[in-house]
């Protein structure tokens, strides 16, 4: 397990446009694996090349519950949106501590490759939806911050656990 140095709201790398991938190499695939590795130490959802300083259209994504539900996205292409939205607040491992009110399509359809480089497709909704979007959006420099309606929030302190069981 290998993690990697997040980059953090502010640092010129989240501003920038990625290049494709057009080969998977060993160096991608454990960049891949850190990926994981480190959105998961993090607790994140999803995690975008750029937020651990490599400027390549890769994107990682879990937003299983109860089970695992790994996805790897190179050179995603949203083809698909719904006009059905969702208003909701998100986050980024970028920006931690924070959230803010954002809309986002309800259902979205991506186009990319896997590790093999074949291309599929992917559909998802709701938070997977959401992550898929605001992933992509890193690819291209941009950071979630600048659609949030209203104010950018600080998290809730996590509440004691017995507080939690009543
Ligand atoms: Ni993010």
């Amino acid at each position: 397990m290998a993690l990697r140095k997040i980059r953090y709201w502010g640092d010129p790398v989240l501003t920038k446009v990625c290049r494709p991938v057009d080969k998977v190499t060993d160096k991608i695939r454990s960049l891949v694996e850190d990926m994981f590795d480190t959105m998961y130490d993090a607790f994140g959802v999803g995690l975008a090349a750029p937020q651990v300083g490599v400027l390549k259209r890769i994107v990682v994504i879990d937003t299983g519950l109860e089970e695992p539900d790994p996805h790897v996205l190179i050179n995603p292409e949203i083809i698909e949106t719904s006009e059905e939205t969702q208003t909701g607040p998100e986050g980024c491992l970028s920006v931690p501590g924070k959230n803010g009110d954002v809309t986002r399509p309800m259902r979205v359809k991506v186009k990319a490759y896997d590790l093999d480089m074949n291309e599929f497709i992917l559909e998802g909704a709701g938070l997977l939806a959401r992550a898929i979007c605001h992933e992509c959006e890193h690819l291209d420099g941009k950071l979630y911050v600048s659609k949030v309606e209203g104010e950018l929030r600080d998290n809730p302190t996590e509440p004691e656990e017995e507080e939690e069981e009543i």
